[in-house]
């Protein structure tokens, strides 16, 4: 059979989106961030994105990004609104599902979560190019859930020991229960430049000792992204303006676009 295509055959339905989740071992290092921005340079590059605020517990997007939602992810769970009506235009051209103050009770893993949730990603994969997962940080169940409902992953680490280990601790489960052979790295808040691929050798190193020997199966950590510590990326966040946005010509900014075109390849 030949495989060369023939462009009058129709085209067969498109898969859906990419789905990329991104996480991290320790909190407050850059998930949100790094999400919504990788969101607008997806977004500038043509893409239709979705963001999908998956920290059900400790849900921030909606401060990041000043929106104000009515109805939430919340409300489709309990079938008060539909996806149309809780899916929103966010600064930036792409779009957002906010989890919203009401979803405290769905940070504990039951089985009706797992289900909502893995019925709201097989909805919206047809409708978008890529569906992005800002999860919580760590190894609990319900991170990981989220985190298991994504074709790829990006862990997001700084520097600090305390982050590092904590990444440690995340990608060796990833690779141990999800099977995961391929993570992305994105070490954010770096200090000097070239200090996310020592970090991410670093961690290689120690990884590969523990997980993925079998031939064939080696694990693989790939560094997706370094980005600067950068004043612009806390003015942004002050101001609750979307950095690319507002600081587009800045260091953080200039990683983030970089980021977008490595997973554009
Ligand atoms: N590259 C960076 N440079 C400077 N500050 C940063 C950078 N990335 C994140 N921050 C700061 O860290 C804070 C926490 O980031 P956030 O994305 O909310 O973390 P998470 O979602 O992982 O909890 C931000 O509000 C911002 O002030
Ligand atoms: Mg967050």
């Amino acid at each position: 059979m030949s495989m060369t295509h023939d462009p009058a055959a129709p085209r067969p339905p498109r898969a859906g989106a990419r789905t990329l989740a991104v996480t991290s071992g320790k909190g407050g290092v850059g998930k949100t961030f790094v999400t919504a921005n990788l969101a607008a340079a997806l977004a500038a590059r043509g893409q239709k994105v979705l963001v999908l605020d998956a920290d059900l517990g400790l849900a921030n997007l909606d401060v990041v990004l000043n929106l104000h939602p009515k109805l939430t992810l919340h409300d489709v769970f309990t079938e008060k609104a539909t996806l149309e009506q809780a899916i929103l235009p966010a600064p930036g051209g792409f779009s957002v599902l906010l989890a919203g103050s009401g979803m405290v009770e769905y940070s504990r893993l039951t089985p009706e979560v797992r289900d909502k949730l893995l019925h709201i990603i097989e909805l919206v994969r047809p409708r978008f190019d890529w569906v992005l997962l800002d999860t919580g940080a760590g190894i609990s169940d319900v991170v990981l859930f989220a985190v298991s409902l994504a074709q790829d992953v990006l862990v997001v680490a700084t520097p600090e020991p305390t982050s590092l280990t904590d990444a440690y601790a995340t990608i060796k489960v990833l690779a141990t229960q999800q099977e995961r052979r391929h993570l992305g790295l994105v070490v954010n808040q770096a200090n000097r430049v070239g200090e996310g691929r020592l970090i991410c050798g670093q961690l290689q190193q120690v990884l590969q000792r523990f997980v993925g020997s079998a031939p064939g199966q080696e694990f693989r950590l790939e560094l997706f992204g370094e980005v600067r510590a950068d004043p612009s990326v806390r003015q942004a966040v002050l101001k609750r303006q979307l950095m690319l946005e507002h600081y587009p010509g800045c260091d953080a900014a200039q990683a983030i676009r970089a980021l977008a075109s490595k997973l554009l390849g």
